[in-house]
């Protein structure tokens, strides 16, 4: 039977990679396009996807699939903006509303930020899901929109569209419907095509690496940061890749809403420590790599005065406005204080916090239906966890650790169970660490 002229022979690909052998660029780039054109239907691609989970990609592979991406969609080149342009990302992980402080942060130090996230996968949670919580919020925009916010507010924080790595959009939501995300190579190449596409010279790559993170430890963690540099040197960008902690959840808040609630909290100046701390570090190596301020101190200095002096949080209002959200009505009910029910949790013993497994809140936050792929399909952006403890804290018994906000009481006790096996207390205080574990610069 003969085929189209550019059409893969999907069968093919599919056993190749079921036999670890290797597909060659161009037939990468026919099969992502002949998937955005329906000519290759979701279960073939799905199948390519797991032959690739199980086997992986090489260099070269990974390279043609982050370029078909980007070549799916429009590329932005920020000719005449006359700011450096920055983009940071996340690989994912449990409470990370980082991006949700960094962008306006960035933005109100001089830098432009044009920003395409995505939304939750698997366990972990997505920014424009989490940005969904504000009244009338887009997170869609269309290519001309995007520019002209970026050009015009010097942020935006969009998804993924038809103009916008629509193939990224597509198979991003197929990974997360067959299991096929946490596959390094496919994880690279959603993550630097997003990037790529958006155009920015510097970017700055967090690496979740724990629990409650697709890569469990350090050395797999290390190897796929190169990676990533690997790919930003080929296509001309500077790369800084941060290895940082997700064995317990960051900051306090766990869930769509209450996350949102405390980016706020963190842009008006009372935030939990780790965020800010993570979030002035980004910005501080964001602004000192794009050469807007080389010397390290002054860079940071330049972070910490635009969050003290309420720019960061005018720029988010700024960004929010811009993509119609309404901000006045988020903050006069506040996400926390909505909660139908409520169950406080608390240590049965006192000691030192040994464990807060940032995977079982996950699982809990997914049994009150507050992640995607939940029982019934629906995510509920208002249902949370809000964990106040941290590894290495003292605790009293019957001390509140935390609290659960849920629709309703029987969800609430098994969330609770969940939570309640993943955490531990001891005589003796755990080994100290600390939440960023390394940097690599490419
Ligand atoms: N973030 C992304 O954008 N893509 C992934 O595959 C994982 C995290």
């Amino acid at each position: 039977m003969s085929r189209e002229p550019n059409m893969p022979n999907v069968l093919e690909l599919i056993e190749a990679k079921k036999a670890s052998r290797t597909n060659t660029a161009a037939e990468i780039a026919d099969l992502v396009r002949a998937y955005l054109t329906d000519e290759v239907p979701d279960h073939q691609m799905a199948d390519w996807l797991m032959a690739v989970r199980l086997n992986g990609l090489n260099e070269t592979e990974i390279a043609a699939l982050t370029e078909s991406f980007v070549r799916s969609g429009r590329s932005f080149k920020w000719d005449g903006l006359g700011s450096p342009v920055v983009d940071k990302h996340s690989t994912g992980g449990v409470g990370d509303k980082t991006s949700l402080v960094v962008v306006p942060l960035a933005a109100a130090c001089g830098l432009a930020v044009p920003k395409i996230s995505g939304r939750g996968l698997s366990f972990t949670g997505g920014t424009v899901d989490k940005l969904e919580a504000i009244p009338a919020m887009r997170v869609e925009l269309d290519a001309i929109e995007f520019e002209r916010q970026v050009r015009g507010v010097g942020a935006a924080i969009v998804s993924q569209s038809a103009d916008l790595v629509p193939a990224d959009r597509r198979i991003y939501e197929l990974r997360d419907a067959t299991g096929t995300v946490d596959a390094p190579g496919l994880i690279a190449a959603s993550i630097m095509s997003k990037k790529l596409a958006a155009g920015a010279g510097t970017l700055l790559i967090d690496v979740k690496v724990g629990s409650g993170a697709f890569i469990k430890d350090h050395e797999s963690a290390a190897q796929f940061a190169e990676m990533l540099i690997e790919i930003g040197k080929a296509a001309g960008r500077n790369v800084r890749v941060l290895l940082t902690g997700m064995d317990q959840p960051l900051g306090y808040a766990v869930g769509h809403a209450v996350e949102v609630e405390e980016a706020l909290r963190v842009l008006k100046g009372n935030g939990p420590p780790d965020l800010v701390e993570l979030a002035v570090t980004i910005v501080a190596a964001l602004i000192r790599d794009s050469g807007l301020r080389p010397a390290p101190r002054a860079a940071r200095q330049r972070a910490e005065r635009a969050l003290a002096s309420g720019a960061a949080e005018s720029k988010f209002r700024e960004i929010v406005a811009a993509q119609g959200g309404d901000l006045e009505s988020f903050e006069r009910d506040l996400p926390h204080k909505q909660m139908p029910v409520k169950r406080s949790i608390e240590s049965d013993r006192a000691g030192y916090v040994t464990q807060i497994d940032a995977g079982a809140v996950a699982s809990a936050l997914r049994e009150l239906g507050g992640a995607r792929r939940t029982k019934n399909g629906e995510l509920d952006r208002d249902v949370g966890l809000y964990i106040t403890k941290k590894l290495g804290d003292v605790v009293a018994a019957g001390e509140e650790w935390g609290w659960i906000g849920a629709r309703d009481a029987e969800s609430a006790e098994a969330a609770k169970r969940i939570v309640l096996r993943g955490m531990s207390v001891d005589d003796s205080a755990p080994p100290s660490r600390n939440l960023i574990l390394g940097q690599m610069v490419g």
